[in-house]
Order: structure tokens, then C-alpha cells, then sequence
């Protein structure tokens, strides 16, 4: 598989965490791709790209929330500059604080609606002239299965940004169809991480898992795998479509 993305520039948000989003910078990382880690956390967005470039490969390290359009600016500028580029953006970040409608307040549901729904846009906006420019370019937006899903664990913020994200992936896909942009979607079931569990109680992690129809939660790097085949070339005739990444897991609450 080496070589899949040989040359090809990558933005990956949120990637210095425990979970997808550094998988799939590595990931796309071991197949050839220049790698931007952006993430929240500069300090750990740096150590990740140091590691990966301690092991050869080409990375940089951009700090950006991706609710803030001026830092979205930012990392957009920071890769041109360092590359002269922009193939992939993979659309990573996403949060949630799960709590009942009735109790949530509205800070709370602005700021899971703007890390998870504007930050799709704005970093959308942020690379498309690069890439209609270049006529090349590969988004795959990170949604969930809770897209579809209800819960009983307040997710329905969190469930209402992801089901906005596979529109907004359907209608940029249309917009931009033929001009040698895909956008794409995956939807992630459950893929435990350490953090995770300062999100959901444990137990509701083990509740969780036992409905997966394979047995058992995804790992990151399952999920990362999926990303790299819809940033490459093997994936030139899909767009506007989401693979749920889930083991089976998405008809049930
Ligand atoms: N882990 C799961 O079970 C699961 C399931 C379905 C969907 N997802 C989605 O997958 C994506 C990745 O989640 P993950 O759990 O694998 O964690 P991850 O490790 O990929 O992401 C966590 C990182 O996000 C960063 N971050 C937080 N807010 C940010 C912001 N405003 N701007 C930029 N970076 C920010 C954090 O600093 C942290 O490093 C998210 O969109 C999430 O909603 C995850």
C-alpha cells in the first residue's frame, strides 16, 4: 500500500489526540502523504508531527481550533506556504458533552454546533479555491453512526451536527462534482480511546459495545484505514457517500 499517496499534501484536524485523527495522519503518513497535524493542542499537535518526522516522513505542525475562521485561515495559509498544496482535508474535529436537551444550555450547544458543524465549513471554504485551482482535492468529513442513531445518553446535539455533516458532504459533493473535487463522508461507531471515558461513564461504554453486531468497539487505525482509501485514487468514482465504520452497529439504540 506504501506510495498510495506519494507527494499528496494532507490537513488532518484534531489529529494529536488519542483517537482517529492521529491514526489517520500516521496512516496517510506510511502511505506517502505530506502531513499538516493540526490540532487544538499545539504542544501535542508538535510532538506528533516531530515523532513522525523522527521516522522519515514529511509533516508540519499548525495549531488551529477549527470553530474560529481566523485560525482556519491560518492553517489553510500555513500548508500553502509550507507545501505549495492542498490534496486531503480530513475533517476530524468533533466534540460533545452529552447531557439531556432539558438540561443543556445554549453555550453548550453553540460551541458543539461550531467545533463540529462550522468547523466543517469553514475549513471547506478555507481549501476549496486551492483545490478547484489545482482541480484536485479529496474532503472526507468525519460524521458518526449517531447520524441515524437515537441514544438515551444526550447525544442529540452531537447526533444533530453529524447528521448535518452527511448533508452538508451530499450537497458540497454536487457543488463541486466534476472539478475534480470529491467530498465524502465515513460514520465511526464506537472507537474507545482512553479520553473517551471523560466523555461516557464506563459504563455506558460497555452498554454501548455489547450491541456491536462484530463484538467489539473499533480501533482508530480501522477507521483511518477507511479515510486513506477516500483521500486516494482507489476512491476516484465516489462522492457525496459516507461508510459507516462501525461493525455493524447502527440500527439499534
Ligand atoms: N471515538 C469514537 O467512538 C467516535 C465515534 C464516532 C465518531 N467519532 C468522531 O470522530 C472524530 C474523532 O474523534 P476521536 O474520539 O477519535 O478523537 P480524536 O483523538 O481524533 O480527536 C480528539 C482531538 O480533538 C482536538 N480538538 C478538540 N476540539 C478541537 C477544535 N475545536 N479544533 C481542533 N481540534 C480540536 C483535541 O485537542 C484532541 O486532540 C470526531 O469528529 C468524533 O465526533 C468518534
Amino acid at each position: 500500500m506504501a506510495g498510495r499517496l506519494e507527494g499528496k499534501v494532507a490537513i488532518v484536524t484534531a489529529s494529536a489526540g488519542a483517537g482517529i485523527g492521529q491514526a489517520t495522519v500516521r496512516r496517510l503518513a506510511s502511505e506517502g502523504a505530506y502531513l499538516v497535524v493540526s490540532d487544538i493542542h499545539e504542544g501535542r499537535a508538535m510532538k506528533v508531527a516531530e515523532d513522525l518526522k523522527s521516522k522519515g516522513y514529511r509533516a508540519i505542525a499548525i495549531p488551529c481550533d477549527v470553530s474560529r475562521r481566523d485560525q482556519v485561515e491560518e492553517l489553510v495559509k500555513g500548508t500553502v506556504k509550507e507545501y505549495g498544496r492542498v490534496d486531503i482535508l480530513v475533517n476530524n474535529a468533533g466534540v460533545n458533552k452529552p447531557k439531556p436537551v432539558l438540561e443543556m444550555d445554549e453555550e453548550s450547544w453553540d460551541y458543539i454546533v461550531n467545533v463540529n458543524l462550522k468547523g466543517v465549513f469553514l475549513c471547506c471554504k478555507a481549501v476549496l479555491p486551492f483545490m478547484l485551482k489545482q482541480r484536485y482535492g479529496r474532503i472526507i468529513n468525519v460524521s458518526s453512526v449517531y447520524a441515524w442513531m437515537p441514544t438515551r445518553h444526550g447525544d442529540a446535539c452531537y447526533a444533530a451536527t453529524k447528521a448535518g455533516i452527511l448533508a452538508f458532504t451530499r450537497c458540497l459533493a454536487l457543488e463541486v462534482a466534476g472539478t475534480g473535487v470529491t467530498v465524502n463522508a465515513v460514520a465511526p461507531g464506537l472507537i474507545p480511546h482512553p479520553y473517551m471515558v471523560k466523555v461516557y461513564p464506563e459504563e455506558v461504554l460497555r452498554e454501548l459495545e455489547s450491541q456491536i453486531p462484530l463484538g467489539r468497539g473499533g480501533r482508530p487505525e480501522e477507521v483511518a484505514s477507511v479515510i486513506a482509501f477516500l483521500a486516494s485514487d482507489d476512491a476516484n468514482y465516489i462522492t457525496g457517500e459516507t461508510i459507516c465504520v462501525s461493525g455493524g452497529w447502527y440500527f439499534k439504540a
